[in-house]
């Protein structure tokens, strides 16, 4: 496996690849690998002849009282993972690589940056369009893997690709859980054993809600409202959003239909996690 820190060393890996009639797939992460990671780097591997993984804990998705500094970083266990998975590349780079000194120019899709997370974290769409962007120009990977359980980021990565023309597909992995449900995040290992039970509200809460639907509610206003009844018992979890709505636009719906978003986010303590499910007409989907 083969470890680059530039961008210029990466594309030349990516074009030598493809010329050889490689299909070149790109798994974006920062780094603290999980199972969730794994899944989008396995399908990857199915999927693409010649795969990168990127390790960039971005500066710019942070907010100024966010979490930047103490951002868990293993970066020998990372390796280690995607070693064992076959990954062709693990592409770190330095942050003056990606935002040389006097960077100033910024990828911003507006108006679905500023709904659901981008809501609560003002900036944080911002800087992750500009580098999933840069990653994109700079591998210029055929496929790109993401996760739904940040379906938030999913739509605005896809209107950046439709808007700027990007020659890139992107592949959209389910959600992966611990045995008891709570969905997979670097963020988890913050998480107290007690707050790591309080944690488990967030899957309650969706199926919760997934059965309201199978039962035939499609009323949103009532859905959240059965979602936040779940939250009710937890008084220390605080609910950042509970949200139905349009998965491309992020705007809110008042009626439910297959193919739509619905999403929660929740403090537990100082740790905020996301959780999510798809709408679907057939039997509920907490994938
Ligand atoms: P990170 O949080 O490291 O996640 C990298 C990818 O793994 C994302 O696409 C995310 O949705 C996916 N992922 C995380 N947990 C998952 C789970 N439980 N099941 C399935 N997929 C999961 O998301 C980012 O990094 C950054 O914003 C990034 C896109 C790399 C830009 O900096």
């Amino acid at each position: 496996m083969r470890v680059i820190q530039t961008i210029s060393e990466l594309r030349q890996w990516s074009r030598l690849a493809r010329q050889q009639g490689n299909v070149v797939g790109l798994v974006p992460t920062m780094g603290a690998l999980h199972a969730g990671h794994i899944s989008l780097v396995r399908e990857a591997k199915t999927g693409c002849d010649a795969v990168a993984v990127s390790i960039f804990v971005n500066p710019t998705q942070f907010g100024p009282n966010e979490d930047l500094a103490k951002y868990p970083r293993t970066w020998d266990a990372d390796c280690a993972l995607l070693e064992a998975e076959g990954v062709d590349v693990v592409f770190a780079p330095m942050v003056e690589e990606v935002y040389p000194p006097g960077a100033a120019t910024f990828v911003e899709v507006e108006g679905l940056s500023s709904r659901l997370d981008g809501q609560s974290r003002p900036g944080h769409f911002r800087g992750v369009a500009t580098v999933v962007a840069k990653l994109f120009i700079a591998a210029e990977p055929d496929r790109a893997y993401f996760g739904q359980k940040d379906a938030a980021q999913v739509a605005v990565l896809r209107r950046m690709v439709a808007d700027l023309g990007l020659p890139v597909q992107l592949e959209i992995c389910p959600i992966v859980r611990e045995p008891d449900g709570l969905a997979m995040s670097s963020r988890n290992r913050y998480l107290s054993a007690e707050e790591r039970q309080r944690a488990l509200v967030l899957k309650r809460a969706l199926d919760a809600v997934a059965a309201a639907i199978a039962a035939g509610e499609r009323d949103a206003e009532a859905l959240q409202a059965v979602a936040r009844a779940s939250f009710a018992d937890q008084p220390l979890v605080k609910i950042d959003y509970i949200a139905a709505v349009n998965w491309a636009t992020l705007e809110p719906v008042e009626q439910v239909r297959a193919g739509d978003l619905f999403a929660v986010a929740a403090w537990v303590g100082t740790t905020r996690l996301l959780d999510n499910f798809i709408v679907s007409n057939e039997s509920p989907q907490l994938g």
